[in-house]
């Protein structure tokens, strides 16, 4: 593993669940952590209280907008004058079956979960060509490569998170850039916990492995893709599920 000390990460979503995961990751690294969120402030606190020394930032915007996308990056360059990696993790559900799904229930979750991620990945793009390095890594999921009963709208934006990890990591492999996605299956977070009892029972009876995964599983996977040794690794997708994909 390659010195990342002075390095600077912004994780979208860094407050809670795999987010949270993935900035401790980096802060072990020597990272220093621009982690966002969109409402929870008391969670982004905490996170910057437990750690210190580390010079973690926090920084409120929903991604679902492209003035508060800009802001942001902004914020990060003028508080830590660089950004060397983009984490694209904030994502939001909305689940019903199409039948049922209202146009507004399909764009707040394309919204959030697609274009929040092209708006953060364009605005910090040319920053990363400037630095001549960068690692773009997008959270996306095993719904976006399956498909779910139900979340038509969530897997629509994260099978097009793979199309964009694609497409930008194309773009960019011969300035020193990669771009990468990470596709989890189902995590022990608040995404996970809102899912009714009796669906998450079931959805644990389908997984290989017979449990849930933790956070720092996956935590563990993005750390691997931000690491300046990991940089012949370039638009790919590295499912994190306990075997589910084989499975359904
Ligand atoms: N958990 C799973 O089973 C699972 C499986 C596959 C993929 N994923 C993906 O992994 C990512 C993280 O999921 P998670 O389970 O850790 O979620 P989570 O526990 O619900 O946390 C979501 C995080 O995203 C932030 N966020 C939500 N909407 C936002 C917005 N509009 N703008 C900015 N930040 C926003 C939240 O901030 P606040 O706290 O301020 O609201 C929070 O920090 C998501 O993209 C999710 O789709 C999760």
């Amino acid at each position: 593993m390659a010195d990342m000390k002075g390095q600077v990460a912004l994780v979208t979503g860094g407050s809670r669940g795999i987010g949270r995961a993935i900035c401790e990751r980096l802060v072990g690294r020597g990272v220093k952590v621009a982690a966002g969120y969109s409402r929870n402030s008391d969670a982004a606190k905490e996170l910057q209280d437990k750690h210190p020394d580390a010079g973690i930032t926090i920084h409120q915007g929903n991604i679902g907008d492209v003035e508060d996308c800009t802001r942001v990056i902004d914020e990060v360059l003028e508080q830590h004058g660089r950004l060397d990696v983009l984490v694209n993790n904030a994502g939001i559900t909305v689940d019903k079956t199409v039948r049922k799904m209202t146009a507004d229930d399909w764009d707040r979750v394309i919204q959030v979960n697609l274009n929040g991620a092209f708006y953060l990945s364009s605005t910090a793009l040319p920053h990363m060509l400037e630095q001549g390095n960068g690692r773009i890594i997008n959270i996306s999921s095993v719904i976006g490569e399956k498909g779910s009963v139900g979340q038509a709208n969530y897997s629509s934006a994260k099978a097009g998170l793979l199309g964009l990890t694609m497409s930008m990591a194309l773009e960019t492999a011969k300035k020193g850039i990669t771009v990468n996605a990470v596709a989890p299956g189902y995590i022990e977070t608040d995404m996970f916990s809102d899912v009714p009892d009796k669906i998450q029972e079931q959805i644990v009876d389908t997984i290989p492995t017979g449990r849930l995964g933790k956070p720092d599983e996956v935590a563990r996977v993005v750390e691997f893709l931000a690491d300046p040794e990991s940089s012949y690794i370039t638009g790919s997708v590295f499912d994190v599920n306990g075997g589910l994909f084989m499975s359904s």
